[in-house]
């Protein structure tokens, strides 16, 4: 509790707005999904939100998503990456971050309209491409080619209800999309009290840690979110 407190100013009054439209449109999420398949639900609801927004992540007026973001930001290590894979980048957001530390930076992201506009967004990096895909559903020609993946804000958006073994499925290919010198950043919503929000989070943290092929190298509490920092187990000499 006291870190929370300690983060406080992370926070402003202002951001109640986002943290509302961010529960507006989960709940509207929710209904999307029940009439048909999970990239139409994204689509729809991206294309609907003000300014293709529909967790108000890019709005100026909040600094919550910004601040979250630096922070992010500030636990990776400082290196010069070549290749940065940002899943579930939504619009681009953190991928135009990840443009300034890597060479070349890969969005994926379900929904087609997020994709159109986080291509807008980085066009002027001029090193950040954006491919419509699904997390689930990654190809062989991604493997071991990245030394930095980040994936923010997203697995808790699988279909529902989210399985140890989904995770744990998930963690592994993620795992091997890593170069062996690869760096692997997983953040999620974590809250002070044991939500079911938080509960997932958990989950989700523990099936990366469980992976026989990454290891933990640290884990970061901020308001409010939980980061883990993994990397590629060595192979033997
Ligand atoms: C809350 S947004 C987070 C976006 C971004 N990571 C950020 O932190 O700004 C969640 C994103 O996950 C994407 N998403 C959900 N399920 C996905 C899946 N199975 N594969 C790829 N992207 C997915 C959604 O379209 C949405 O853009």
């Amino acid at each position: 509790m006291l870190d929370y407190l300690r983060n406080s100013a992370f926070i402003s009054v202002r951001d109640v707005g986002l943290f509302l439209a961010s529960a507006r449109s989960d709940a509207r999420l929710e209904s999307l999904r029940r009439d048909g398949p999970a990239a139409a639900a994204f689509d729809r609801l991206y294309a609907d939100a003000a300014h293709n927004d529909p967790w108000a992540s890019g709005r100026p007026q909040y600094q919550y998503q910004r601040r979250k973001y630096d922070a992010l930001a500030r636990l990776l290590p400082k290196r010069r990456y070549r290749r940065a894979l940002d899943l579930g980048c939504g619009l681009g957001l953190f991928s135009e971050r990840l443009s300034c530390c890597a060479d070349q930076v890969l969005g994926i992201d379900i929904s087609e309209v997020a994709i159109g506009r986080a291509a807008e967004r980085t066009r002027r990096a001029g090193n950040v491409e954006l491919r419509q895909g699904d997390i689930l559903d990654l190809g062989p020609e991604l493997d071991g080619s990245f030394d930095l993946v980040v994936v923010a804000d997203t697995i808790y958006y699988l279909p529902q209800p989210i399985q140890d073994t989904t995770l744990k499925a998930l963690a592994a290919r993620i795992s091997e999309l890593l170069a062996p010198d690869g760096i692997l950043l997983v953040a999620n919503h974590y809250f002070p009290m044991p939500n079911a929000e938080t509960r997932l989070t958990r989950r989700i943290h523990q099936s990366f840690q469980w992976s026989p092929r990454l290891t933990l190298f640290s884990e970061h509490k901020g308001a409010f979110f939980l980061a883990s920092l993994l990397g590629p187990v060595a192979a033997p000499a």
